[in-house]
Formats: C-alpha cells, sequence, structure tokens
C-alpha cells in the first residue's frame, strides 16, 4: 500500500516539471536560464506545505521564488496549494494555471551549495525552522554558524535572509549566531502580530497555527550582501 502511494507521488510530481524540480542539483548557476528571465531569486528553505511561498508568488510577480523541502509529499501538496492560489489571482481553472515564477525543489538543504552557484540568490526565508532543542543537536539548527557561512557564500550583493520563529531559545540561539558572524540585523520583532496580523507579511501554516493559538512570533532580518548592508546603514537611523 505504502509503496503504491509513494509511486503515485512520483508519477504526480514528474508530470509537473514546469513546477516541481526532482533534482535541484542539475540547475546549479542555471536557475535563471530556468525561470526564463534576469529577476532577483528568493528561497524558502524547509517550505513544508507551500502556503508561504505560493502566497509571496502571487504577491511579488515581478521576483522568481523556489521552495525547496526533502519530503516529496510536502513538495506535492505545495504544487496544489500553488496552484490553486494562481488560479484565484488569474480568474482560471486551476488545471489551466502554470505559476510562472515559482519552483518546488526536493533537496536536503545540508547540500544547498551543490543547488546554487555563490552570489545566485538574493534572499533566504527561514520561516519556523526545526529548533532541535537539545544542545547536542545545535549544529543542526538552520541558523548555526555553518550553515551561515554558505548562505553568505550563496547570496549576492542584495542578499538578505529573512527569519521568523515562534521559538524563544531558537531566536536567542540565532541572534548570537549572527553577532557572531559580523552579520547586522534590522526590523526585530519579538511578536510580529502584537497589534493584530501585520498585513505586511505573508503567513506560513506554522505561524497562522501559532498566532491563533496565542503564541508571539519572533521575526528579524540579516543583511548579508555589501548592498543590502550599506541600504540599512543609510535608513537605520530614520527608524529612530
Ligand atoms: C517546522 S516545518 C516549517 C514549514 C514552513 N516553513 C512553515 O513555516 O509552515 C520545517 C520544514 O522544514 C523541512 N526541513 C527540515 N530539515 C530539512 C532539510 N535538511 N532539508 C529540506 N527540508 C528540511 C521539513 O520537512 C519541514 O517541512
Amino acid at each position: 500500500m505504502r509503496l503504491r502511494g509513494r509511486k503515485g507521488i512520483r508519477e504526480n510530481l514528474e508530470a509537473q516539471q514546469d513546477l516541481v524540480v526532482l533534482d535541484p542539483k542539475q540547475y546549479k548557476g542555471r536557475w535563471k536560464e530556468r525561470f526564463g528571465n534576469d529577476r532577483p531569486i528568493y528561497v524558502e528553505l524547509g517550505m513544508g506545505k507551500g502556503q508561504f511561498i505560493s502566497g509571496m508568488s502571487v504577491k511579488y510577480p515581478e521576483v522568481n521564488f523556489i521552495g525547496i523541502d526533502m519530503y516529496d509529499e510536502l513538495i506535492r501538496r505545495g504544487s496544489e496549494k500553488a496552484k490553486i492560489a494562481w488560479a484565484q489571482k488569474l480568474e482560471v481553472e486551476v488545471e489551466e494555471v502554470q505559476p510562472p515564477n515559482l519552483n518546488l525543489a526536493l533537496g536536503n538543504i545540508e547540500f544547498l551549495e551543490e543547488c546554487f552557484e555563490p552570489g545566485e540568490l538574493e534572499r533566504i526565508y527561514l520561516n519556523f525552522s526545526d529548533p532541535w532543542p537539545k544542545a547536542r543537536h545545535g549544529r543542526r539548527r538552520l541558523t548555526h554558524p555553518r550553515f551561515l557561512d554558505k548562505y553568505k557564500q550563496l547570496l549576492n550583493e542584495n542578499g538578505e535572509i529573512h527569519f521568523k520563529t515562534d521559538s524563544q531559545t531558537l531566536f536567542e540561539f540565532s541572534l548570537n549566531a549572527f553577532a557572531a558572524c559580523g552579520l547586522q540585523m534590522s526590523d526585530i520583532a519579538l511578536s510580529l502580530h502584537r497589534d493584530g496580523v501585520n498585513e505586511k507579511h505573508v503567513m506560513t501554516e506554522y505561524e497562522s497555527k501559532f498566532h491563533s493559538q496565542g503564541m508571539d512570533i519572533y521575526r528579524c532580518e540579516v543583511m548579508v550582501g555589501r548592498e543590502a548592508l550599506r541600504r540599512h546603514e543609510q535608513r537605520k537611523m530614520e527608524q529612530f
């Protein structure tokens, strides 16, 4: 039974090759060619069921988005969600729609540098990444310096990391990791939706769930690229 189910998922994904990428390594250095334009590429690492990346692709058609997850069933669910979101936007049937600026990639974040060339990405979203609360698992956290070093390589001069979590301990760990890696942070929020849902932000599945339970959402932006840092320096005093 289980095997038949998995085969069904694979067949489903193989039939959606414009949206789904089963071997992202083959596009290393060629993602712009795949999208057919020169627009910036924003990636969500660990996209889950794809609510955020689908919503973002509809909201920002001038950006190319890639959602990555290691489970094929989540890629399948994400593909359904993306098509529904785009069908609503374009007011067409789901079967007729092809999200123009979105790819969903099956892959393991551990091997991110095998999927992208240095400077190929402009933004990395880390949304509700697994907190790995035990100290001995600290190296698995996606904001551990060993991952930050990879992100620094892959992001371009405008590169930023946008990070959201419900975990206070992961947030604390991450702020310290960003600082240890010499990265500037901005727009730090200890309760993103304190005054009601912040409509500027597209919510993820986990965010919707935790927010509805009254939990705080922690968020910050991290400047990585030279230009991102320069813009941040220019506007940082305007906040106060
Ligand atoms: C807690 S969920 C968050 C999902 C989504 N970002 C959200 O906010 O609703 C974390 C996701 O990261 C994915 N993930 C964890 N480690 C991964 C890895 N090494 N490579 C790819 N995906 C990973 C999991 O499969 C899961 O879907």
